[in-house]
C-alpha cells in the first residue's frame, strides 16, 4: 500500500546485505520509520515488542528470522533452535507456527550449506503468497459490501477491531482488504475504528493506514460499538483472526468477543477475514484449546502519545499500586460469527472444512 504516494510492504529482505527491513510499528502513527534487522535475535525481539505484529506478518517475519539464523548456523541443531526460539515469541497466532513448520520442513530436507540461500527464497515465497491470499480475500469480501451498497443510498458503515490492515500482513491486510477494494471500486464506505486498548492498534495503526488511503473513518472508544449498533449506525463488522479452529471458533484481539455479542444482539452481520494459514485444522474447541497470550500489565497501566511540543511520552494511567491484567486475545464462538471471508470464498463458520476440501 502507499505511504505518502510511495509503495511499501511491511517487510522486505536484502539477502545481499544479510538483513531484513521492517516498518517499526511501535512508532506509528507519529513516525514512519523502517528498521534494519541483522540477526534472528533481533527478529525475535521485534516480534515480542510488537515492532512487527499481526498474525500473518509475524509468520513472514519469523520466516525471515530463520533465514537470518541460517547465515550463522545452518546445522540441523541451528535450525531447530532458531525455530523453537522464534516460536516462543508470541503464543496465540497460528501463522507463526505455520511459517516455522514450513521453513523447517523445507530446509531440513536440504544439505546444510544450501540452507541459507533456500531460506531466503522460501521466506520470500511466504511473503508473496500472503499478498495473493489477501488479494483473494479482498475480492470475496468486496462482494459482501457491494451487496449491502445495493440496498442503501448512503455510505456503508463497517466496524473493525484492532488492526487487520496491510500493517498486519505483508500487504493489503485481511479485514481491511475488502474495504480497500470497495473504496477503490467507488463504493462509499465509512469505517468505525475501535481504538483497541491497551495497545491501541485501531487508533494508532488502522486509523493511520485508512487515512493514508483516503478511506473515511472515525475512531471510537472500545465501548462505543454496541451503542452505535443499537442506533443503526453499523451495517457490518469485519475483523481479522489470529487463529481459527476448524469449527469456526475465532480467536482475535481482546474485545472482539464483546463486539460479536453486540452484533448478534442487533442482528448485524459479523464477519472474520481469514487467510488459510490462520486456520488451525488441529483444533476443534477454540475456547479450551487456544493459548491466550498474557502480556505485561504495563501496557494497561500506561499509555503513550504525542505531547504538544511534538515529543512522544509515556504516562501512567492507574493509581500507584493498582494491579492490572492484560489478556491479549479472546475467543468468539462460531455461533456468533455470520461468515468467514477466506481466500477460497465466503462460508458459514461450520463450513470451513468443506470449503477447503472442495476447492483444494
Ligand atoms: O497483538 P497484535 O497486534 O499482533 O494482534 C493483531 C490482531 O489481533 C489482528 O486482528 C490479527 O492478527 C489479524 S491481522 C490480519
Amino acid at each position: 500500500m502507499k505511504v505518502n504516494g510511495e509503495h511499501f510492504k511491511t517487510i522486505w529482505a536484502d539477502p545481499r546485505l544479510k538483513s531484513v527491513h521492517i516498518i517499526d510499528q511501535t512508532l506509528l502513527p507519529h513516525r514512519f520509520e523502517s528498521l534494519q534487522i541483522h540477526s534472528v535475535e533481533a527478529m525475535e525481539l521485534a516480534i515480542k515488542t510488537m515492532q512487527v505484529r499481526g498474525a500473518p506478518l509475524i509468520g513472514a517475519a519469523a520466516a525471515y528470522g530463520v533465514a537470518l539464523a541460517m547465515l550463522h548456523d545452518d546445522s540441523d541443531a541451528g535450525l531447530a533452535v532458531a525455530c523453537s526460539d522464534l516460536l516462543a515469541t508470541r503464543p496465540t497466532g497460528v501463522n507463526l507456527q505455520w511459517a516455522l513448520q514450513r521453513m523447517h520442513n523445507h530446509l531440513i530436507a536440504i544439505e546444510p550449506r544450501r540452507r541459507n540461500i533456500n531460506a531466503w527464497k522460501e521466506a520470500a515465497k511466504i511473503c508473496d503468497e500472503d499478498v495473493k491470499l489477501n488479494r483473494a480475500i479482498a475480492q470475496h469480501g468486496l462482494k459482501l459490501i457491494q451487496r449491502l451498497a445495493g440496498k442503501h443510498d448512503r455510505p456503508i458503515n463497517i466496524l473493525t477491531h484492532c488492526n487487520a490492515g496491510w500493517l498486519a500482513t505483508v500487504d493489503w491486510g485481511t479485514a481491511l482488504a475488502p474495504i480497500y477494494a470497495a473504496h477503490d471500486a467507488g463504493i462509499a464506505v465509512h469505517v468505525w475504528v475501535d481504538e483497541t486498548r491497551p495497545r491501541n492498534q485501531g487508533a494508532s495503526l488502522t486509523a493511520w493506514e485508512l487515512g493514508m488511503h483516503g478511506v473515511p473513518h472515525t475512531v471510537i472508544s472500545d465501548s462505543a460499538g454496541g451503542h452505535l449498533m443499537q442506533h443503526g449506525q453499523v451495517d457490518m463488522v469485519i475483523v481479522g483472526a489470529d487463529r481459527v479452529a476448524r469449527t469456526g471458533d475465532l480467536c482475535n484481539k481482546i474485545g472482539t468477543y464483546l463486539k460479536a455479542l453486540a452484533a448478534f444482539d442487533n442482528r448485524i452481520p459479523f464477519y472474520a477475514a481469514v487467510p488459510s494459514p490462520s486456520i488451525d485444522w488441529t483444533i476443534e474447541d477454540g475456547l479450551s484449546e487456544i493459548a491466550i497470550e498474557q502480556r505485561s500489565a504495563d501496557e494497561v497501566a500506561r499509555i503513550s502519545g504525542k505531547l504538544a511540543d511534538g515529543s512522544i511520552a509515556t504516562v501512567q494511567l492507574l493509581p500507584a499500586g493498582s494491579p492490572a491484567a492484560n489478556p491479549a486475545f479472546d475467543v468468539t464462538p462460531a455461533r456468533l460469527v455470520t461468515g468467514i471471508i477466506t481466500n477460497q470464498g465466503v462460508c458459514a463458520p461450520d463450513q470451513l472444512t468443506s470449503l477447503f476440501t472442495e476447492k483444494t
